[in-house]
Formats: structure tokens, C-alpha cells, sequence
């Protein structure tokens, strides 16, 4: 296959379905951004919402707007508009706290449900390369039960299932660093039938790829957890709030017993505002809330997700996994072509349908260096330690031209040794 030229990258944009979506976002003048999968752009809708919410909700109507402008049900409405994205129902996901906070209050959970079925002292398994913070957090529930936190590689999970002792299988859909993709329904299938719960991290997931997490519908592929983040491809602005979903056949279960997550706070009672002494949990998903929503930063999150349903229209998920997936491809086709000899190497998958929305590349002594080199220039990735260049593409609003001049700009910095500059290699707080 001949490298496509810039034109076929201009052509290719201008039969792109999800082209239109791009003008429903703020996106700087003059830099290329690939880091959707770390924070997502500004939906344009944000500004006038935000502003509706600060004058209109609160500046006018003050606390009546928990009533009258609805924010006493946001978290509901999101959760319930993410859920489709994800594949679960209305009414299973709600949106509360962060994707660190909600792996405590699910993992708990997993571990309360392993205990009924008999595995009181089984082993939490996770993957060693996992997110920190969900090892960090899988590392105080297990602290907390007395349980014992097993990590292993990736090619080890399912050896280290057929042991028979593992409560809680925990992974992260799509790795962080170099975006390789689990098999969600064979890796659910296969805890199952070894008697473990499964938990999925969706941070890299929700948004980029479509997701199953009800698999075909059998106990066997259908997930038991899962916890996302709303910051990354779902565009809800920094820091935006995570959700949680729970297999309503767990939530069905916890209302018969009344089983309380760890964070028991208010807004996750069944009468909040009867102000009773005693805590009694809300039914279903309504249980893994907490205490009160940040309301403005839910109102920014609603408009993220709300692009989706108007991507509806132009494929959707399916448009937006396609499109992804050419991006990655003509990212790593062109990197290997225009900037073979300069130390990079492909990190992730080469095969699309196994790769997240991202591409990474590694360099063994200057990823960093070069990842700042290139955000000079206006082509903003992130460098993961210890050695991975990191490219996140949003079909959203990542062209094939961007990808195209950003190798270009790539290989510059590279062939001219610019990335050797002392500035370019002093480390900032975040990478
Ligand atoms: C896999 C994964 N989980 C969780 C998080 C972040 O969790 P929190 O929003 O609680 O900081 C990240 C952040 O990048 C992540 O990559």
C-alpha cells in the first residue's frame, strides 16, 4: 500500500460522516490536539449552559433550582444518557464522584457478594501495568477485608483464574499506556467461570469504542462492575464527575438485604430529606451516590455526552470506532515511514480492533523530551513513564489531516535533534 499524501487526507476528511461534529467543539487555533483520551475538548454548547446555570440557575433561582431546574435528578439523566454508550439500561449508571472513589464503593461490593457465595478469603487479581489509582484502591479494599491483592501480567490472568481462589477479577478495558484492548465478553466469561465477580475500568473506553457491557445478555458475559470517567472522551471538562453501573441482578439483590456501599452518605439514603438517624440505602444504582452532585461540573459534563446523541445521526459509535481505528492506523503507518531511524517504536496494537482510540510510541531516553518538543510546535500529546509517547485520537474532532501534519512536525523534531534541548527535558508537575 502507497503512504497517503496530505490530499488523501483532505479527502478522506471531506467524506468523513462525523466531520460536522468538529464544529460543536472549541479547539485552539494553530495546535493539533491528541490527548482527548487524557482530557476532552470544550464542547461549544458549555459556555452558554454554564452561563445559564450560574446567572439563571443559581445567581437567580438560588436553591429552588434543586427543584426547578432539576439538579436534584442530574446524575440520573446523565447516567442514563452515558448508558447506551456503555450498553447497559436506563436507570443502572449514575454519575457521582470520581472513577478512583466509585472503584472503592464496586470492588466492595464484589468483595460483600464473593463473601455470600463462599470466597470470604479469596484474592482480588488485577493486572501489574493497571491505572495506579485503581491499584491503589483495589489495594486499600483489599486492606480492608484482609484480603489479599494479586498482581499479575496480562498473559497470566487466566491461569491465575483457573487457581480457583480469585473473589474480584479488576482490569482496565483499554490500557492507558498503550492501549491495547481486553476481550471484555471472554475475559468476563472467563472470571465467571471461575467463580470471580468482574470489574471494569472504562476510563480509556466510554466514548472512544463501544461497549458491552451486558455482553449477550447470559450471566456468563455479562459484567458485574464497572466504573468510567467522564474528563476523557466523554468531554465533560476537568475533572468532570465518573459514573458507575451496577448488573441489576446485584442491585436487585442489595435492595433485599439492604446492603450498604462503604460511602454511605446522605444523597444515597432512600429519604434523604426525611433527615432520619439511621442509615437506610436508596434502591438500585441510587445507592452508590454519596453526598451532594457539583452541579456546575455536572452541568458541563451533560453537554459532553450530549454530542453523542447527535453523532447518532452520523453512525454513532460504530462511525466513531471506524474512524478511529483508520486514524491510529494512518498514524502508525506514517510514523514508521517519515520517522523510521530516530529510535521510535509502535507500542500499541497494530491491529485496530485491538488498540483503543490512541496510538503510543516509545523512545527509550527521550519520550519526554520529545513529547514537549512537539506541544512547542502545537502538537499536544502526553508522555507516560516511563518511556511512552502517548496519541489519543477523537474522531470527534481529529482529522486525517491532523494526524498527517502531526507526523510531519514528528519527524522534524526528531531529523533536527531539537527534542535534545535542555528546555524540552526540564519535568513539570504533570506530564
Ligand atoms: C484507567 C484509569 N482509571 C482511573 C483514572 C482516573 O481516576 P480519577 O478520575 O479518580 O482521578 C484514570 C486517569 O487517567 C485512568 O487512566
Amino acid at each position: 500500500m502507497s503512504l497517503p499524501t496530505r490530499a488523501d487526507c483532505a479527502a478522506r476528511d471531506a467524506a468523513d460522516p462525523l466531520a460536522g461534529m468538529r464544529a460543536r467543539f472549541e479547539l485552539p487555533e494553530g495546535s493539533i490536539y491528541l490527548d482527548g483520551n487524557s482530557l476532552g475538548a470544550l464542547p461549544k454548547s458549555a459556555a452558554a449552559r454554564l452561563e445559564r446555570v450560574l446567572h439563571a440557575e443559581w445567581g437567580r433561582d438560588l436553591i429552588q433550582s434543586w427543584n426547578t431546574a432539576g439538579w436534584i435528578d442530574l446524575a440520573q439523566r446523565i447516567g442514563d444518557k452515558i448508558a447506551p454508550l456503555v450498553g447497559v439500561g436506563p436507570g443502572e449508571l449514575i454519575v457521582a464522584d470520581s472513577t478512583s472513589a466509585n472503584l472503592y464503593k464496586v470492588l466492595s461490593a464484589g468483595v460483600h457478594i464473593a463473601q455470600e457465595v463462599g470466597r470470604a478469603r479469596g484474592a482480588i487479581v488485577s493486572e501489574r501495568l493497571n491505572f495506579p489509582t485503581d491499584l491503589y484502591i483495589a489495594d486499600s479494599v483489599a486492606k480492608a477485608h484482609g484480603l489479599a491483592l494479586d498482581l499479575v501480567e496480562r498473559d497470566a490472568i487466566a491461569s491465575r483464574l483457573e487457581r480457583g481462589d480469585v473473589s474480584v477479577l479488576m482490569l482496565t478495558h483499554v490500557d492507558y499506556r498503550t492501549g491495547q484492548v481486553h476481550d471484555m465478553a471472554r475475559t468476563t466469561r472467563a472470571a465467571h467461570a471461575a467463580g470471580a465477580l468482574m470489574v471494569w475500568d472504562l476510563a480509556h473506553s466510554a466514548g472512544a469504542l463501544p461497549v458491552h457491557l451486558r455482553g449477550d445478555g447470559s450471566r456468563e458475559e455479562a459484567a458485574d462492575f464497572a466504573v468510567g470517567c467522564g474528563y476523557k472522551y466523554l468531554n465533560g471538562g476537568p475533572g468532570a464527575p465518573a459514573f458507575v453501573w451496577a448488573h441489576p441482578r446485584h442491585t436487585a439483590r442489595m435492595d433485599e438485604e439492604g446492603w450498604r456501599q462503604p460511602l454511605s452518605g446522605w444523597l444515597g439514603h432512600v429519604a434523604p430529606f426525611a433527615f432520619t438517624p439511621h442509615y437506610l440505602p436508596a434502591r438500585g444504582i441510587q445507592r452508590f451516590v454519596c453526598g451532594t452532585p457539583p452541579i456546575l461540573a455536572m452541568a458541563a459534563l451533560e453537554c459532553g455526552v450530549d454530542v453523542f446523541a447527535e453523532a447518532q445521526a452520523h453512525g454513532g459509535l460504530d462511525a466513531i470506532r471506524a474512524k478511529s481505528i483508520a486514524l491510529g492506523d494512518l498514524f502508525i503507518a506514517l510514523v514508521e515511514a517519515r520517522c523510521a531511524g530516530h529510535g521510535l517504536t509502535v507500542a500499541s496494537p497494530r491491529d485496530g480492533r485491538e488498540r483503543g482510540s490512541q496510538a503510543s510510541l516509545r523512545h527509550a531516553d527521550g519520550g519526554y523530551a520529545v513529547v514537549q518538543a512537539l506541544i512547542a510546535r502545537g502538537v499536544i500529546g502526553d508522555f507516560r513513564a516511563p518511556d511512552i509517547l502517548r496519541f489519543g485520537f477523537t474522531p470527534l474532532y481529529t482529522r486525517f489531516v491532523d494526524v498527517w501534519d502531526a507526523v510531519e512536525q514528528l519527524r522534524d523534531v526528531m531529523a533536527s535533534g531539537e527534542w535534545r534541548a535542555d528546555r524540552f527535558h526540564r519535568r513539570q508537575a504533570v506530564t
